[in-house]
């Protein structure tokens, strides 16, 4: 089967390339500032009482909190905008005293929602 190896071979040195090609292009938006994981475990324990978080979190909440689903769909929002926000204090948000590096992680989180 020496030709099968020589097709998977090049196959090879194409795919590769492109691969990485794609994953490093997606990595220069925002997940190269903060960290995704570190802003999903600080959004499940800081935002989960009024925002659904993620996809998956099974309890609802009914305060007119957008889902940050929804928060990552919008246009608008930006790693900027996100920063902007959570620094300033809200009427119906409580000012959650968020260090910078607290801030651009969730804000890194919740823009790793957008599809
Ligand atoms: C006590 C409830 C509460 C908590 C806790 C809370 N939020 Fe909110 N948040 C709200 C409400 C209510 C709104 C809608 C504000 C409005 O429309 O006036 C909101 C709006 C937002 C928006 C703006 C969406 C837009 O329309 O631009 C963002 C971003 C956001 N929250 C992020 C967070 C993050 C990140 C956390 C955790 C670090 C958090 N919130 C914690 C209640 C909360």
């Amino acid at each position: 089967m020496t030709h099968d190896n020589t097709i998977r071979r090049r196959l090879g040195s194409v795919v590769v390339p492109l691969l990485i090609l794609v994953a490093s292009s997606q990595g220069t938006a925002a997940q190269d500032i903060g960290d995704v994981e570190a802003g999903r475990r600080l959004a499940e324990t800081w935002c989960s009482n009024c925002h659904v978080v993620s996809p998956g979190q099974q309890r609802g909440t009914s305060n007119g909190a957008p889902t940050f689903t929804a928060i990552a769909a919008m246009k608008s929002t930006t790693l900027l905008a996100l920063r902007a926000f959570l620094q300033t204090p809200h009427d119906r948000m409580p000012d959650l005293h968020m260090s910078r590096n607290e801030i651009d992680d969730v804000a890194t989180y919740i823009l790793s929602l957008r599809r």
